[in-house]
């Protein structure tokens, strides 16, 4: 794997940006970072590039890519129509971590990105160098999350090199990413705007500025089938098994506590206001209670730092699932392929 230099301070390094905007047009495959995650980059109009996302992933060929753009100007080549509500939502929410569902246009965007689909899925990042890139490139660029596919999603360069080493053709390394879940996935084709995965745009702020917006039933009752063909795979996940603590510390303490009887290593995922009631194996704060942006942009470095640990089983605390706190909450019930464990 070749690795751009560390980006600093936003300043971009064109030559590097240019390099791998080559490779993108050569047909090869590029990590770069998102405001959200880290995503693995191909041209969406090159079937066999696209493929190479597939195969690196280890994704299974029924699960859609994102679209990733600059210009509205490439919205129009994708998509065969952007619905009023789409337009307003463009308006406010891009470039930003707010994927729409839309249309797709035949011929266009390689059926491989949309997995035999009718509708498309596109975003337009708000990253200085995912945007340069896409620029540089001048190709629309489809683009999972750069992680093998299960794991928690990237969001540095290093969780990429970890995971992907000897897979791909590059990293380019742009720090930290900034919001730390993946974009919110909303369906603009049915007659209500539908929160397909939540994530960085909140329900409510969408609500703000286009009304009423519904969310995927199989998001709250895991027994249906969800409609974004991603939400039904276990995803996210740590290497040791996770369970979800609903209620009091001594509650989840109490769990531990029986766990290390049986000789078991037991972590615990807190936060700042709670890491002092813990006596465990390994005990790892996320952000603070009171500032649920900096649980979620910690939450999957945090997930897999238990994996270098030798803890045998993980329990978290939860969180309230409003505002940022619903995409966190989707996001840790599937890291614990939805074990849950709640305080009578
Ligand atoms: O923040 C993000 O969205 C990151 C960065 C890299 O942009 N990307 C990302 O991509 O999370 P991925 O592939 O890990 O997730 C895409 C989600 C999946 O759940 C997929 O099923 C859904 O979007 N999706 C894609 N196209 C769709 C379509 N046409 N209809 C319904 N769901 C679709
Ligand atoms: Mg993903």
């Amino acid at each position: 794997v070749w690795v751009v230099d560390n980006i600093v301070d936003k300043q971009l390094i064109y030559p590097q940006i240019k390099e791998a905007a080559q490779w993108l047009k050569a047909g090869k495959v590029v990590a770069f970072p998102t405001e959200t995650v880290y995503g693995l980059g191909a041209n969406a109009k090159d079937t066999k590039a696209v493929e190479k996302i597939f195969a690196a992933k280890g994704r299974p060929s029924d699960n859609p890519l994102i679209v990733h753009i600059a210009h509205l100007k490439q919205l129009d080549e994708i998509v065969s129509d952007v619905p009023r509500i789409a337009s307003t939502l463009i308006e406010r929410f891009w470039p930003g971590p707010l994927t729409l569902i839309l249309p797709k246009k035949e011929g266009v965007i390689s059926d491989k990105v949309t997995a035999g689909l009718s509708t498309v899925a596109v975003r337009m990042p708000a990253h200085p160098v995912a945007l340069a890139l896409i620029e540089e490139s001048g190709l629309p660029l489809a683009a999972p999350s750069a992680n093998i596919s299960g794991r928690p999603s990237p969001t540095t360069a290093a969780h990429v090199f970890t995971d992907l080493n000897g897979r791909i053709a590059g990293i380019v390394d742009g720090g930290q990413t900034g919001i730390g879940v993946e974009s919110t996935v909303l369906d603009c084709t049915s007659d209500v705007p539908t929160i397909l995965r939540p994530g960085g745009v909140t329900k409510e702020a969408l609500e703000q500025v286009i009304g009423n917006v519904a969310a995927d039933s199989a998001l709250t009752d895991e027994r249906q089938t969800p409609k974004s063909p991603g939400m039904k795979y276990t995803h996210y996940a740590p290497k040791s098994p996770m369970a979800i603590v609903e209620g009091s510390p001594a509650f989840l303490q109490a769990l531990v506590n029986e766990q290390r009887a049986l000789g078991k290593k037991v972590g615990v995922m807190t936060t700042e206001e709670n890491r002092s009631f813990y006596d465990a194996d390994v005990v790892l704060t996320c952000g603070s209670r009171h500032d649920l942006r900096t649980v979620a942009s910690r939450l999957y470095d945090t997930l897999r730092k238990f994996d270098e640990t030798n803890v045998d089983f993980i329990y978290s605390e939860s969180f309230p699932a409003e505002g940022i706190g619903a995409a966190i909450m989707n996001r840790l019930r599937k890291a614990a392929g939805h074990q849950v464990i709640a305080e009578k």
